[in-house]
């Protein structure tokens, strides 16, 4: 299959920042260092060094120590939540319902994953601010009326997949206190953390509910490289202990978190600014195109961080109608439908912006504007 020209469907990142010179002098001076460790089997948490440096990753964000023996390194942030969900849904723990309550519009490699456990997704309301917390208390209260008990509650409480948004600090704070009130685990998936273009962050969940019902979830893939599969999480001991009982696989990969630790280490924080700042261009590259072509038809988020633009088409333009008529003039695009629990079609589609060059992002949405007022007759 050959790549579109103007490919804005999935949240790729950005290879002209991919820091190939440096990559490969760190993996040179580390690969050497490896010979005992790469003839073992790396155990359940994985490498030391970078679980070290994920931990100082997150005491520099959030001023929260976290041991390193509290982080468990997995093929991807993917493969937590897999983990997490298969613990705490499993039929042994059947103090409740197979149930999670999460935001409605949601990342589909999550949904695809919970649909095939048989987790039965209660979606939230979001808005512009993320999860809403008042409908979220108004589910809970429903749930617990009816007698049921949701396994946990999935957030992607900053750069939201796919819409974006951010969550405000006094939300977070709603919602771990919803948590409290329902003895209800959370699990925050933090996989765009550190993809940050502008303004607060606010702080993660953990750091505002230090006691056992977080779980936090964060990734490599969107401030590194997705290709290397790196991502972690960590939870209070006695939940870790649980989670790692499902761990049948050996092991995360010890070459991909040696070599990738090597090179962060010392500048995880350079690095991080250098992908961020050409991405912030990028960013605005493709909210400049959307104005000069879709200003008065479309209205769509402004992200401060993450990979996406969340776009709202107008009521007389079907997204299966622009489908074709994007692909003819060379643009994908990631159908709305895809990302709602399930599967409800609407009037949104999602850009994803990290993969491909300025020309290309301005050139595309030039494309995609022409598509829509082709199909308006316009
Ligand atoms: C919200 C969210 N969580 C998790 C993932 C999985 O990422 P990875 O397994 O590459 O860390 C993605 C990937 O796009 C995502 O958007």
């Amino acid at each position: 299959m050959t790549t579109p020209p103007y490919d804005f469907a999935t949240g790729n990142t950005n290879p002209e920042t991919f820091p190939a010179e440096d990559f490969a002098a760190a993996a040179a001076a580390a690969i050497p260092e490896l010979t005992v460790e790469l003839n073992r089997y790396p155990g359940k948490l994985g490498h030391a060094r970078m679980r070290r440096l994920m931990a100082e990753r997150e005491h520099d964000r959030e001023g929260v120590r976290i041991d390193p023996d509290h982080i468990v390194l997995t093929n991807g942030s993917m493969q937590a939540i897999t983990l997490v969900a298969e613990t705490l849904c499993a039929d042994i723990d059947a103090g409740g319902d197979k149930c999670v309550v999460m935001e409605a519009h949601n990342y589909v490699g999550t949904i695809r994953a919970f649909d095939a456990m048989g987790i039965e997704m209660v979606g939230v309301a979001q808005d512009a601010q993320g999860m809403r917390t008042d409908d979220l208390a108004e589910v809970m209260d429903r749930l617990a009326a009816e007698g049921r008990r949701p396994r946990f509650i999935y957030t992607l409480a900053t750069y939201q997949n796919p819409t974006g948004a951010m969550m405000p600090r006094d939300r977070r704070q709603a919602l771990v206190e919803i948590a409290a009130k329902h003895d209800c685990v959370v699990v925050e998936d933090n996989c765009y953390g550190d993809v940050h273009f502008e303004g607060e962050k606010p702080p993660a969940l953990y750091a505002l509910d230090p006691g056992p019902r977080q779980i936090y979830i964060c990734s490599l893939s969107k401030i590194f490289a997705p290709g290397v599969r790196l991502g972690y999480l960590t939870a209070a001991p006695e939940m870790l202990e649980r989670i790692l009982a499902f761990r049948n696989d050996a092991g995360p990969n010890t070459l991909a978190a040696a070599l990738t630790a090597a090179y962060l280490d010392g500048r995880l924080w350079q690095h991080v600014e250098m992908a961020n700042a050409a991405l912030k261009t990028k960013r605005d590259a493709m909210l400049a195109a959307l104005e000069s072509e879709l200003g008065n038809l479309c209205s769509w988020s402004r992200p401060v961080g993450g990979l996406f633009i969340w776009l709202r088409l107008p009521d007389d333009v079907s997204v299966p109608a622009l489908q074709t008529a994007a692909e003819a003039r060379g643009v994908t695009f990631a159908d709305g439908a895809n990302f709602h629990i399930h599967g409800q079609a609407g009037p949104y589609i999602r850009l994803a912006f990290g993969f491909p060059p300025v020309d290309a992002i301005r050139d595309g949405i030039a494309e995609l504007g022409a598509a829509i007022r082709d199909i308006r007759g316009a």
